[in-house]
């Protein structure tokens, strides 16, 4: 493993696969100034940036270093907070941090000021404004209990209104030439592997078939920090050239399991505005940094977000086995149960992208998650929807859920009741609410109650029925608001259990 960190060029080839870059940091290099506080991704006082040299310019992006494998930063700068400041100047981040009382008890400021920097840094490079959504975006990941996020915003938005000295400016240059003297090298590695071609990663992974495969490790690497478990090899897929690539044929889209969040927001924000708006409702911006769609697909979880949107739009699945074919598995086909999937570990086998047709993108499809908190929350409920209308009618039409069942699911009775119906005719919407309500059966867990699902589900339903009819349906916090003349009925969120808060991505 070769990265450049702050100034300093690191070779290290003695890790366990899979010591964070936390821990790093602190353990091996005495750099203390990043925090740890959850271990699990959900607080952002580990937050790094990350640099990569994209033709020729370095562009950086933060990330949660007590989840991210150290050796997965080959080849990058790591910028900790000790490289912002020099001697008596302060990075433009820490300026406005300390002009806007943004800090009390320090612990989260780190990772607050290297959020800020990350914005700060590319907005410089891409000459945009700062305004307040891509201030609360960029620290989306950065929980503070004390200061209260009003000064820390400001210290956001007053950034970049003078030009400021930046130490990452400063050194660009001395950075790049130092990532240059990594390229091509050869890498040393024993127990993690970073693959950049299919073919690579078949000769590696034929080699170690015992090994375990990583994406953004936004998923496997809570089973590290919150388990213990200790991963003998891992072989890095997020590199691979094949899996990285969002393409257009025209008439189908390909998107490959190694695109990350990041990547498809950007792609979708003016082609797909509602998958845009889901996206943003996905984690973190430093989970989204490094959560690939193959990641959270392959990881099966029930409260997964991006299934229901892969079964809305009956996405097929590119599977490669270890022997270099290919086969292709329906979406619909792909869970057998809770966290069990068609790939076969013995067969090595890696997803390599996910195609679905623009016809069916073509069609109205909303995509609504309901959550506790806006920003960095999982999924009480979500429903992904498809229609399809010809001649006044619903010709076609998905009810996709994710946290209803033990796998991400269809509620193809519902689907039943609504196809064929008047696009207005809402007798055959209540009969469907009606199957609905009997059809999936979720549980009651600490996020939320059995019947406040049910009902949500529901509810949600109606939304998007009323939204194909044009009727334009307010929300708070992804709820839709209550509204007797629409019919809505607003359940609380009251079990027991679902007050208990709690931040486990089962
Ligand atoms: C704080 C936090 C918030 C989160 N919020 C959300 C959320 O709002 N919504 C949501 O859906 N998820 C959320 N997650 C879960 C997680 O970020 C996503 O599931 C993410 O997409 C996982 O992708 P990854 O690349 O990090 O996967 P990894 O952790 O690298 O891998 C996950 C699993 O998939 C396997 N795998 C990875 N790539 C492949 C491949 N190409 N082929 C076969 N197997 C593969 C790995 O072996 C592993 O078993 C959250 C996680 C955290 C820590
Ligand atoms: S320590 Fe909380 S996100 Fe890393
Ligand atoms: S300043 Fe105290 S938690 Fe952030």
């Amino acid at each position: 493993m070769k990265f450049v960190l702050n100034d300093e060029l690191i070779e290290d080839n003695t890790l366990p696969s899979d010591f964070s870059a936390l821990r790093y940091l602190r353990e091996k290099r005495g750099l203390t100034g990043t925090k740890e506080g959850c271990g699990s991704g959900d607080c952002g006082a580990c937050t790094l940036l990350v640099g990569a040299l994209e033709e020729g310019e370095l562009k950086y992006s933060t990330f949660n270093s007590c989840i991210t494998p150290v050796q997965s930063l080959d080849g990058k700068h790591v910028v900790s907070v000790e490289y912002l400041s020099d001697a008596d100047k302060l990075h433009p981040a820490q300026q406005a941090m300390v002009e806007h009382h943004g800090s009390q008890c320090g612990f989260c400021t780190p990772g607050i000021i290297l959020s800020l920097a990350s914005l700060y840094e590319n907005s410089q490079a891409s000459d945009k404004t700062i305004d307040r959504e891509s201030v609360c975006d960029a620290i989306s990941g950065n929980l503070c209990r004390c200061t209260g996020y009003r000064p820390i915003i400001d210290a956001g938005l007053s950034m970049g209104k003078e030009s400021a000295w930046s130490s990452l400016a400063d050194n660009t240059e001395s950075v790049k030439a130092k990532l240059a003297s990594l390229q091509g090298d050869a890498k040393a590695a024993n127990n993690y592997f970073q693959p950049q071609t299919l073919a690579e990663f078949l000769t590696i992974k034929a080699d170690h078939k015992d090994a375990t495969l990583v994406a953004g490790g936004t998923d496997l690497m809570l089973e590290n920090t919150q388990r213990f478990h200790d991963f003998g090899v891992l072989i890095d897929v997020s590199q691979i050239n094949e899996l990285t690539k969002i393409e257009d044929n025209g008439t189908q889209l390909t998107i490959g399991a190694s695109v990350t969040y990041s990547e498809l927001e950007q792609f979708s924000k003016t082609r797909y505005p509602h998958l845009y708006h889901l996206l943003e409702r996905i984690a973190s911006r430093q989970i989204r940094n490094r959560g690939t769609i193959g990641g959270n697909v392959a990881n099966a979880s029930p409260i997964a977000d991006m299934p229901p949107i892969l079964l809305a739009f009956d996405a097929d699945i590119q599977i490669i086995s270890l022997d270099g074919s290919q086969r292709t598995v329906s979406i619909h086909d792909f869970y057998q149960g809770y966290k069990q999937t068609v790939l076969t570990e013995g067969e090595g086998e890696v997803i390599a992208s996910f195609t679905m047709d623009l016809a069916t993108l073509a069609d109205f499809h909303r995509f609504y998650k309901v959550s506790k908190r806006m920003e960095d929350d999982i999924s009480s409920v979500m429903l992904a929807t498809r229609f399809a209308v010809t001649e006044g009618k619903i010709s076609d039409l998905r009810l996709a859920f994710g946290g209803m069942a033990a796998t991400p699911i269809r509620a193809k009775k519902a689907e039943a009741a609504l196809l064929n119906s008047d696009v207005n005719d809402e007798q055959a919407l209540s009969n469907a609410l009606a199957i609905l309500k009997d059809e999936l059966t979720p549980l009651s867990d600490m996020r939320a109650s059995a019947r406040y699902r049910s009902d949500m589900a529901c509810n949600l339903v109606r939304k998007a029925w009323l939204e194909l009819n044009g009727h334009s349906i307010p929300t708070f916090s992804g709820h839709p608001v209550s509204d007797a003349s629409l019919g809505y009925e607003l359940t609380s969120n009251t079990s027991q259990s679902a007050q208990q808060g709690g931040a486990s991505h089962a």
